[in-house]
């Protein structure tokens, strides 16, 4: 929460399965494309927060299989767990919030007269939710018969619908929409609301967020029958909510352009990127488009010129290092000689390289301190370096360029050298 100084240029507030992550797409194209729109033009100033129906331990999963960035705050359960940061430090105050008028006990003996209700594993079920599976044509009558039984024995519950198959009970307060408006109440308080809020979601555990007062919303290409059915009876005529083209996180990207929150052009959709035209020179925008170019390259989806390795020797510092994970020690420029002999070698083949928590710091009048995790993705096999770039504008000016003057990586815990395979950069 307190990671931006002031107030975030846009906050988005996604939600995972089939919004943010597209589980139709094995490429991961739209999720990648999105990634690195954010991390070059808005991690350093901007917040980003997932907002997931599945339990901390699903969504440690989800993270393991997708190529997900890390959100500054993460909200799981349907809105009934918060925490924030890389540690995920829990929000012990909207814990105590959740506990008034609830009985977990109640709803599972209240709950076990309906034999149409079938338990969702173990892990789904929470401290603030109880979670089943019901069939579509029976779910209407079935909430309406559980919220009078649950009444009657004193509890004030929310009942949600998604997926057409998903039933949650959570505490009347808790649910995606009122997660997100306890943190705007946090925020303001601090005097750091976001200067734009943008939610995301395609099904009904993610209509309570479309309708906090002020925010942008968009329900991608894809959503479920129901939130469009929720959309059409109660936000019909807000123009601040889209129902986009695109499908999940092509659709966010269309509405950040659409709602002009912002740049909405991710640099993976730039072919040439030697021509970005930039008015004020970023290091994040540098490492994400050098990155980018690592992965063309390799997949031979850049053209095999000698030329681009000479415009990479060209930013490189002559007497400026490398040390490499294993702890050697090389200079720059002949790592870039060696990407010669890898021109094309994962042509076919699924690989992916992408950057998380690109965060620059200047250091100095003329240099930046840009500390990042590079992901590599080649098959199955995944792996990841904390990496710290050094780069100076020193001797020209900054809109012409930056020279990289050294790079250290070492390896994240637990993502690691892996005995077959090379890792270059
Ligand atoms: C996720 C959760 C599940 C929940 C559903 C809808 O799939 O894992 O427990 O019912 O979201 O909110
Ligand atoms: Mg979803």
């Amino acid at each position: 929460m307190d990671r931006l100084a002031g107030n975030a240029r846009l906050m988005i507030v996604s939600d995972l399965d089939h919004t943010m992550v597209d589980h139709h797409d094995p490429e991961n194209l739209s999720l990648l494309r999105f990634n690195a729109l954010w991390e070059s033009n808005y991690r350093n100033n901007s917040l980003l927060v997932f907002s997931t129906g599945r339990s901390p331990t699903l969504y440690k999963e989800l993270r393991k299989e997708k190529p997900m960035l890390t959100p500054d705050i993460t909200i799981m359960s349907v809105g009934t767990e918060i925490t924030y940061g890389n540690c995920m430090i829990p929000d012990e105050g909207w814990v105590e919030f959740l506990n008034k008028k609830w009985d977990r006990n109640i709803v599972s003996e209240e709950t076990s007269k309906f034999p149409e209700l079938t338990l969702q594993s173990e892990t789904e079920q929470r401290p603030h939710k109880v979670s089943f599976y019901v069939q579509k044509d029976k779910a209407q009558e079935i909430m309406k018969a559980l919220s009078t039984s649950l009444e009657k024995r004193g509890l004030d519950v929310k009942i949600i619908y998604s997926g057409g198959m998903d039933l949650d009970i959570l505490p009347q307060g808790a649910g995606k929409g009122q997660a997100l408006a306890y943190l705007l109440k946090k925020f303001k308080a601090a005097g750091k609301l976001p200067h734009n809020t943008l939610v995301c979601g395609d099904s009904g555990n993610d209509a309570e967020l479309f309708s906090i007062p002020d925010v942008h919303g968009v329900m991608v290409s894809n959503a479920q029958e129901e939130l469009l059915q929720w959309h059409a009876a109660n936000a019909k005529n807000n123009s601040k909510i889209i129902h986009a083209t695109e499908r999940c996180a092509a659709g966010i990207i269309q509405a950040i352009g659409h709602f002009k929150l912002g740049p909405s052009t991710s640099p993976r959709d730039v072919m040439d990127l030697s021509d970005t035209k930039m008015e004020n020179f970023d290091p994040a925008y540098e490492v994400v488009k050098f990155y980018l170019f690592y992965e063309r390259w390799r997949r031979a989806e850049v053209e095999h010129s000698e030329h681009y390795l000479a415009n990479l020797k060209s930013v490189c510092c002559p007497s400026g290092t490398f040390v490499h994970p294993s702890g050697i020690e090389k200079l720059l420029r002949d790592c870039v000689n060696s990407l010669k002999t890898c021109y094309g070698d994962k042509q076919g083949k699924q690989f992916r390289v992408w950057v998380d928590q690109v965060l620059p710091a200047q250091v100095g009048s003329d240099s930046w301190l840009v500390i990042f995790k590079k992901w590599e993705q080649s098959g199955e096999v995944r792996q990841c370096c904390l990496t710290t770039v050094l780069l100076s504008s020193k001797d020209v000016s900054v809109a012409q360029g930056l020279t990289w003057v050294h790079v250290h990586q070492t390896w994240l815990d637990g993502a690691g050298p892996n005995s077959h395979t090379t890792w270059l950069f």
